[in-house]
């Protein structure tokens, strides 16, 4: 498929167009690269929290890998990938001129509706799809303020690819920030009762966030990452569990309200 080809798929309950993106930016943050594609459809179509499935540009790798929207500016729809696994390797290496296949918008997005202050809670590539969520809550008027939480420098180079003024960070190795999880950090945090709180990261991680926000009486919403195969419904190979069931991360979520997530 060339640049600016796409196909339709037909997977049961959702579909994704499939299109040919041509990379304009690729820049390496420690153990992420942020890479920046023109994607007319898909940036007119998207909203934050959404995901597209891509595929990996090397052969031998049959399933997509999904990845969140970063940044969504004008045509150009910004990804962030961590280097964890051979597909996500391939991906993290792309150059500007290079070709990737991208389906989606896919998933349901952050609510947003009515927001004055969101506080941002990520660890690691969870915070992937926290840099969208703070342009929008910011164009909306709304209170930004986000704490991140990295493993050690590595991870942590990572900040320097987001553009949220109020930010703040934990590092487990105690290299940059506070020392310790982002968990920590959010007990300095003084929430005005109004705050909606917005998290993505592992699940271990989700579920503290769910009980700091539970003791201090504030409602939110997360975004969970699961094994993903088929990315639009079909295949059930995504589900998680939450207080209304097992339902997939593809196509219920990957957000859901925070109230909902069962902990490990
Ligand atoms: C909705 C959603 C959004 C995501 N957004 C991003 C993103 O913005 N940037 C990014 O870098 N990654 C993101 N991920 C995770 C990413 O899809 C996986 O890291 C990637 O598919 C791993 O592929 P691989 O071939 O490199 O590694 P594999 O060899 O398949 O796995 C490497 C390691 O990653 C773990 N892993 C693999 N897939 C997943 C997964 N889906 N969820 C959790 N752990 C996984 C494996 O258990 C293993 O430890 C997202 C996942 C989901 C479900
Ligand atoms: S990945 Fe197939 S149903 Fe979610």
């Amino acid at each position: 498929m060339t640049a600016g080809d796409s196909a339709h798929e037909g997977h049961g309950e959702h579909w994704a167009e499939t299109v040919a993106c041509r990379v304009v930016a690729a820049h390496p943050f420690g153990a992420f690269a942020a890479v920046e594609v023109v994607a007319p459809a898909i940036a007119a179509a998207a909203a934050p929290g959404q995901f597209v499935m891509v595929t990996v540009p090397a052969p031998g790798f049959f399933l997509r890998r999904p990845l969140s929207l970063f940044t969504v500016r004008d045509d150009r729809v910004g990804l962030l990938v961590e280097d964890r696994g051979p597909g996500s390797r391939e991906l993290a290496r792309v150059a500007v001129g290079e070709t990737l296949e991208l389906a989606g918008p896919l998933g349901t997005p952050f609510p947003v509706e009515g927001v004055t202050s969101g506080l941002l809670v990520g660890g690691g590539i969870g915070c992937a799809p926290l840099q969208y969520l703070a342009d929008e809550l910011r164009r909306r008027g709304a209170l930004v303020t986000a704490a991140f939480g990295f493993r050690d420098l590595r991870q942590a180079r990572a900040a320097a690819a987001f553009d949220i003024e109020r930010l703040w960070l934990a590092t487990e190795d105690g290299s940059v920030g506070r020392p310790g999880t982002v968990v920590d950090l959010l007990a300095g945090v003084d929430a005005a009762p109004n705050t909606v709180v917005y998290t993505c990261g592992p699940l271990a991680m989700v579920a503290a966030v769910q009980r700091w926000a539970h003791e201090a009486r504030l409602g939110g919403y997360a975004s969970l990452e699961a094994h993903m195969a088929c990315g639009t419904g079909s295949c059930h190979g995504c589900v998680v569990a939450t207080t209304e069931g097992y339902l997939r991360v593809c196509s219920e979520g990957p957000v859901f309200a925070l109230d909902t997530v069962v902990a490990p």
